[in-house]
């Protein structure tokens, strides 16, 4: 339970900032179905093996092993819709001035909440590529409906190499752009809005470091602590989809006191 005087502070703090950065993973979708990805038993990793299943080395070991988990994880994505935390940060933008929503996760729904600038690190579980980049990085791959219901992996139309999903994988780096314009934004936000990750996996771990280096409030969002919760101005210890409206409708209060 989030005591109301952190709530009025983290308000406080949005309130007061031009430029809002929000870093999510992927405890911001587990109340929307989405299995994280490190807590034990529920977890994707206790269940499966990432170097098997999220690699390179993985991939070209058994292509079609890896492309219907993906298949298998595609279809969990498709049927979950954005939840209330989405929202609330889809919602951030009509009360701050700038909004970045910098995400690790793959499924694609701070974007179906209507956040209009969303930065995937890790890429995206609804696009595809050659696994060689036949044609320049990335080499973008439609494929028809019945590709995603099949667990043979397809080939690319260009160079018959198999087709991947466009996600970044163990080992793999983050594309260069995406990854400029993150730690851009971590270092000229006010504030850092950190949700549902346990801050672990770099680069992405490193941005709200960098956010409270340059000067910005951390404002964490999570209902365990995690590698970000030490160095958080503030730490509202509880679930996204409870956390996230209740911290918008103060925001909203104070925009309605002030004005
Ligand atoms: P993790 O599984 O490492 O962490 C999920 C975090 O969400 C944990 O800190 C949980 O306490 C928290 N959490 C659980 N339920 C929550 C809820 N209802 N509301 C808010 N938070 C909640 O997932 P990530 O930090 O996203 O990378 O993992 C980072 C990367 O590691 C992923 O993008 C993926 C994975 O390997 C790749 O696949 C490249």
């Amino acid at each position: 339970m989030v005591a109301d005087n952190d709530l009025a502070e983290a308000a406080s703090m949005l309130a007061a900032a031009g430029k809002v950065a929000v870093l999510t993973g992927a405890g911001v979708s587990k109340e929307s179905g989405l299995p994280t990805f490190r807590e034990p038993q529920t977890g994707l990793w206790a269940r499966y093996d990432p170097q098997k299943l999220a690699s390179l080395e993985g991939f070209r070991h058994d292509p079609h092993l890896v492309w219907s988990w993906y298949m298998y994880r595609l279809g969990l994505v498709s049927q979950a819709s954005p939840n209330a935390a989405h929202h609330a940060i889809a919602q951030l933008e009509s009360l701050v001035p700038e909004v970045v929503v910098l995400t690790q996760n793959i499924d694609g729904l701070h974007q179906q909440a209507g956040s209009s600038r969303v930065e995937e690190l890790h890429g995206s579980i609804r696009r595809f590529k050659c696994a060689a980049d036949c044609q320049g990085a990335p080499t973008v791959i439609k494929l028809p409906p019945e590709a995603l219901q099949s667990d043979r992996a397809p080939h690319c139309p260009h160079c018959d190499e198999f087709v991947r999903p466009d996600v970044v994988w163990f080992g793999e780096t983050l594309p260069g752009d995406v990854i400029d314009r993150a730690f851009t934004a971590a270092a000229t936000c006010n504030v850092m809005l950190v949700v549902g990750t346990s801050g672990v996996v770099q680069p992405a771990a490193s941005l709200p470091f960098v956010a409270r280096q340059y000067g910005a409030d951390v404002i964490e969002v999570n209902p365990q602590r995690s590698e970000v919760t030490r160095y958080a101005s503030i730490y509202l210890q509880g679930s996204a989809a409870e956390v996230l409206p209740a911290l918008f409708a103060a925001l909203q209060a104070q925009r309605a006191g002030a004005g």
